[in-house]
């Protein structure tokens, strides 16, 4: 077998440098096909960008380009159809694909890979697939924010007790609570949003590392892909896989965020609290204890955001100690980045649904408001615009929380006379600003819990969503 027979008979694209095949194991180890596989999509495309180009700039001829197409349409019908043969022996998805376009198309097929590298050819490959990937999980990121803001809207001035310490701190509304996640969500888009934008830049053209002799056009490459730039430097474009670890870490704050969210589904919907109850669809019973209820859905987000720190720090370490310019390591970019972006996409998705499937207990909610002295900084608040020093404020408060502590009951059930042995500035107003209702709607001003600002505020966030915020 010659040299140039090897990639249509079945040899190694790299047989003729090598006196004996790969041992088995060795080709199990190193391939990558069963995992990257996954971009066949972005490898094709990326492969007729470049041909179109190698044709524009007469590299090849326009047969070879006739062919490379149709060749390409074959396989891409193959591989949708599931008759594709995928062959460990090809390593990857790219010489599974070359190999094949050979097979079908013959030199054409061979010359594909003028003025390109593997090293290029999958920089490219990743970049094309995380684009697609963040557009898809930028929608499922609105579709998210969306149902949070459904929520909020039903619940503009439904009281729940606020926390500081898991300690019943001052009342808020139920919207105020959940906008406070929209706006992670927020951020959590706006990151990704900057990280599209580092990762759609053009790797091909720096070939194995130091560029090709051909006559190339990279801009051309550039715009047939829809990337908004170059990667400027060769050395840079084939070794960095910072743009996947930018998005590992986007990733991680957004789970980080739907985390927090599932750690309060799972104690809202503890009959000891009870403030809500999920739909049954995402929740299981117990095989043992028929009473059981398990917020399932919730628990495995807040897991798998365990996962998916771990892909970051995989991805930070795998890169560390690199030498320029490609490595094989960076092979291991692939399945961190994958199981990312997919649970990622799958957890926001069940999300979207589950907040629709939330039912709300208001009478919970209030409840637990009426213990634990929710407005106790509301009366010191009264005491200081009366005139009282914060200070001084605060402690007749301590010692009206002290009495109502002994009595049993809440402040709001003292005597006038009992709450004015602590201050004489009390007066029969008082019962308004220690109500619930008093205390939300004294915070109306813009990120307050009044429920005319959770109002506004919702109409501010539906604005933002649709994109046209002022
Ligand atoms: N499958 C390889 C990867 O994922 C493609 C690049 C291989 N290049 C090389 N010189 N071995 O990184």
């Amino acid at each position: 077998m010659t040299e140039a027979t090897n990639a249509t008979t079945g040899g190694s694209a790299w047989s003729g440098r090598f006196s004996e095949p790969v041992a088995e194991l060795v080709q199990r180890y190193t391939a990558s096909v069963f995992f990257d596989r996954r971009m066949w999509r972005q490898d094709i495309r990326g492969s007729l960008a470049h041909a179109a180009m190698l044709e524009r700039q007469g590299i090849i001829g326009a047969a070879d380009l006739a062919d490379i197409r149709r060749g390409m349409t074959i396989i891409e019908a193959e591989i949708e159809s599931g008759s594709f043969n995928w062959n460990l022996a090809d390593e990857d998805v790219h010489l599974n694909i070359e190999k094949r376009l050979t097979a079908l198309v013959g030199d054409a097929g061979k010359r594909l890979h003028t003025g390109r590298s593997r090293n290029d050819q999958v920089a490219t490959d990743i970049r094309l697939w995380l684009r697609d990937e963040i557009d898809t999980i930028a929608s499922r990121l609105d579709a998210y924010r969306a149902a949070l803001l459904d929520l909020a809207a039903a619940h503009p001035d439904t009281p729940m007790p606020g926390f500081t310490h898991l300690q019943v701190a001052q009342p808020v509304t139920f919207g105020h609570h959940l906008l406070a996640y929209f706006e992670m969500a927020t951020r959590d888009a706006g990151r990704l949003a900057d990280c599209r934008r580092r990762t759609n830049r053009l790797p091909l053209g720096a070939a194995a590392l130091a560029g090709t002799t051909y006559p190339i056009d990279r801009e051309f490459v550039a715009r047939e892909l829809g990337f908004e730039g170059l990667c400027e430097n060769s050395l840079d474009a084939v070794s960095d896989r910072d743009f996947a670890i930018e998005f590992c870490a986007c990733a991680a704050l957004a789970m980080m965020h739907l985390s927090r969210l599932s750690e309060e589904l799972i104690i809202w919907m503890s009959p000891r609290v009870g403030f809500i109850d999920l739909a049954d669809r995402f929740c299981t019973g117990s095989s043992i204890m028929p009473q059981k209820k398990n917020p399932d859905v919730p628990e495995l987000a807040r897991g798998k955001t365990g996962r998916v720190y771990g892909h970051l720090t995989g991805l930070l370490t795998l890169m560390k100690g690199q030498p320029l310019a490609y490595n094989k390591d960076n092979q291991e970019d692939k399945e961190p980045l994958f199981d990312t972006a997919d649970t990622l996409r799958d957890t926001l998705t069940i999300f979207a649904d589950m907040l629709r499937g939330v039912q709300v207990k208001p009478q919970s909610m209030l409840a637990a408001l009426s213990q634990g002295y929710a407005t106790a900084t509301d009366l010191a608040d009264y005491l200081v615009k009366k005139g009282l020093p914060f200070r001084d404020a605060h402690e007749a408060v301590a010692r009206a929380v002290r009495l109502a502590e002994q009595r049993g009951c809440e402040l709001d059930q003292l005597t006038l006379d009992e709450l004015r042995s602590f201050s004489t500035l009390v007066d029969a107003d008082v019962t308004q600003v220690l109500s619930v209702g008093g205390s939300l709607a004294a915070r109306a001003h813009r990120g307050g819990t009044a429920p005319a600002a959770v109002r506004a505020a919702i109409g501010r966030a539906r604005a933002l969503l649709a994109g046209n915020a002022t």
